[in-house]
């Protein structure tokens, strides 16, 4: 099964789909996680990265593009895979379409995770990302048992540096330039599924299982 998440900035789109890739048993591939990872690595992709996602822009096309379509050629791509944060814009979503159809593939869901922009600042403020092994807390919705340390490999929980207030509405104001297209492009192949964003996480997480099962 292939599935692409859409939604703004803190939509839930992470944590959908580590929950959906964990219970189908394919892998989570999140463009925000690797690029945070090669900033933790201090690679010359991550110095590059840094300097767009800390002003809350876009990575450029040509530094994201090719880097997800190997990964999909990956051997445990194929019984399928939950894309998170990819495609971001049009032409994006044109270079996989390319590539799946090269490979005789295509794009089974469009899941798009729809929250209102007031409800997203809430959210990132009290998010809490674990910068070892990207497990991802919010203080009031999903808080880790250990206040700021992770559950899952107790590591010490950070507030992202994109998710300072400001830097949140400049990434709603480029999803909604950029990405939010991809809602329409996504309905018109006849795959965009819609699941109201602003429930309790799990009544989320069995919305978008009652769409996968259909
Ligand atoms: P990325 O990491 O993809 O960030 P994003 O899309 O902005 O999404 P987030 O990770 O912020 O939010 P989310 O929707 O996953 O929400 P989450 O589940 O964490 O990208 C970061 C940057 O990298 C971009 O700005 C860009 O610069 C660059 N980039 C990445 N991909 C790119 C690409 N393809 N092209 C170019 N540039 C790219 O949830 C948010 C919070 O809410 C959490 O605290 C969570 O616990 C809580 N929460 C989740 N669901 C609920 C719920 N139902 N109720 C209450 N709280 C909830």
């Amino acid at each position: 099964m292939k599935i692409v998440m859409l939604g703004a900035p803190g939509a839930g789109k992470g944590t959908q789909a580590k929950m959906i890739a964990a219970k189908y048993e394919i892998p989570h591939i999140s463009t925000g996680d690797i690029f945070r990872s090669n900033i933790k690595n201090g690679t010359e992709l991550g110095k590059k990265a840094k300097e767009y996602m800390d002003q809350g822009l876009l990575v450029p096309d040509e530094l994201t593009v090719d880097l997800v379509i190997d990964r999909l050629g990956q051997e445990d791509c194929q019984k399928g895979y939950i894309l998170d944060g990819f495609p971001r814009t049009i032409p994006q979503a044109e270079a996989l379409d390319a590539a799946l159809t090269k490979r005789g593939e295509k794009m089974d869901f469009a899941v798009n995770v729809d929250v209102p922009d007031e409800n997203i600042v809430n959210r990132m403020s009290g998010r809490r990302a674990c910068a070892k092994c990207g497990a991802t807390y919010h203080i009031v919705y999903n808080p880790s048992s250990k206040g700021d340390i992770c559950d899952v490999c107790g590591d010490t929980l950070i507030l992202r540096d994109d998710d300072k207030p400001e830097t949140v509405q400049k990434r709603l104001g480029v999803y909604h330039d950029q990405t939010q297209p991809l809602i329409e492009y996504y309905s018109s192949q006849g795959i965009l599924k819609t699941v109201d964003g602003t429930q309790d996480m799990n009544d989320v997480f069995a919305a978008i299982n009652s769409i996968l099962g259909e």
